[in-house]
């Protein structure tokens, strides 16, 4: 009996190496290079990626379409890194940049794309950025304070507008992290606490951001950084130094539908969104942080990347 057992559970692992290693569904989109940490991921209307490389300060834009090539967006002048974008209306974005927060404006011109500076907040790290108020503003995720604040796009004023243990920050993950991703869909705000490995959500005023309800833990051991809710409030998390994809229900059941912690296909996947043409709306693209634990400059680590996977609904 004991022989049968292990047996299958030789065979049940063998299978299940087998189906991860394959990621049939798994390609490789763009590989920025080495030493570069691409951090967060917004898909414009035209269905060309906008993504955050957090070691260079720049805004990088590809088309899935074309992999292999990528083309410079914006760089922001004195600022040591790049981190969460969003859409504030179409075509326009706001974009973190170590602790300040701009506007990229891409519906007049794109090879010249305007970019005003709205904020510097006196923050801990941000990071994960959602829109709020139809675009007047934005919620930011504070990663070392481990708290959320409030920012009005209009008129630049701040304030934090949310602290509490589902958010806290440690040193578990190697360096000062708590609250991470973000995301608000309907009258909801969705969040991940890296090191505590929970996902997240409490229902707000859309407008301003505070909360109506209690901070609830929809899953744990979820280890998540940046994610995106598709169909049926299904969220999709990029699953960090787990490099993986990590599929969570709305009553919290979770499951991997990609990578595996020894493989480097995801490794340190930080950020996902779904395509927005009529071609990849069942494409999840994903970007890593590359083959480094956290970010670093060591030159002979390989660098992010954009990857795209087919999901089914
Ligand atoms: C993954 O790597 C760890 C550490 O090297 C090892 O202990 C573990 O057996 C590996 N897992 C698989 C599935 O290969
Ligand atoms: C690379 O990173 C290390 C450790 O973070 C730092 O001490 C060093 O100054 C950095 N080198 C460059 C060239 O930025
Ligand atoms: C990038 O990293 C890879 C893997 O370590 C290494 O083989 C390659 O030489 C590096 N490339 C550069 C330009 O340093």
């Amino acid at each position: 009996m004991a022989n049968l057992l292990d047996s299958l559970l030789l065979l049940l692992t063998f299978f299940s190496t087998l189906c991860l290693a394959h990621s049939p569904n798994l390609r490789e989109i763009y590989r920025f290079p080495n030493a570069t940490w691409v951090e967060n991921i917004a898909v414009r209307p035209n269905g060309n990626l906008l993504v955050a490389d957090l070691s260079t300060a720049e805004l990088w834009e590809i088309d899935p379409s074309t992999p292999g090539s990528a083309h410079l967006v914006y760089h922001f002048d004195g600022a040591e890194d790049a981190d969460g974008i969003t859409e504030l209306s179409p075509d326009i974005y706001a974009v973190i940049a170590t602790n300040s927060v701009w506007t990229i404006d891409l519906t007049s011109d794109e090879t010249a794309p305007k970019a005003t500076l709205i904020a510097k907040l006196p923050a801990g790290a941000l990071n994960g950025i959602a829109a709020l108020d139809e675009g007047n503003a934005v919620a930011l995720t504070d990663s070392s304070l481990g708290v959320i604040w409030y920012l009005n796009i209009r008129t630049g004023a701040y304030e934090v507008i949310h602290q509490d243990e589902t958010m806290a920050a440690n040193t578990d993950m190697g360096l000062l992290l708590g609250v991470n991703g973000l995301k608000v869909v309907n009258d909801y705000m969705y969040y991940t606490d890296s090191p505590k490995q929970i996902f997240c959500r409490v229902r707000i005023d859309t407008h301003t951001g505070r909360a109506l309800g209690p901070y609830e833990v929809i899953s744990r051991n979820t280890l998540g950084d940046d994610f995106v809710i598709g169909p049926h409030g299904v969220a999709y998390l990029a699953g960090l130094v787990g490099n993986v994809v990590l599929k969570v229900y709305p009553n919290g059941d979770h499951e991997v539908i990609a990578g595996s912690a020894n493989s480097t296909d995801l490794m340190t996947a930080t950020s996902t969104a779904f395509g927005r043409t009529y071609k990849d709306r069942n494409v999840l693209y994903i970007t890593t942080g590359g083959e480094s634990r956290l970010p670093g400059n060591d030159t002979s680590i390989r660098g992010g990347k954009i990857m795209a996977l087919t999901v089914e609904f």
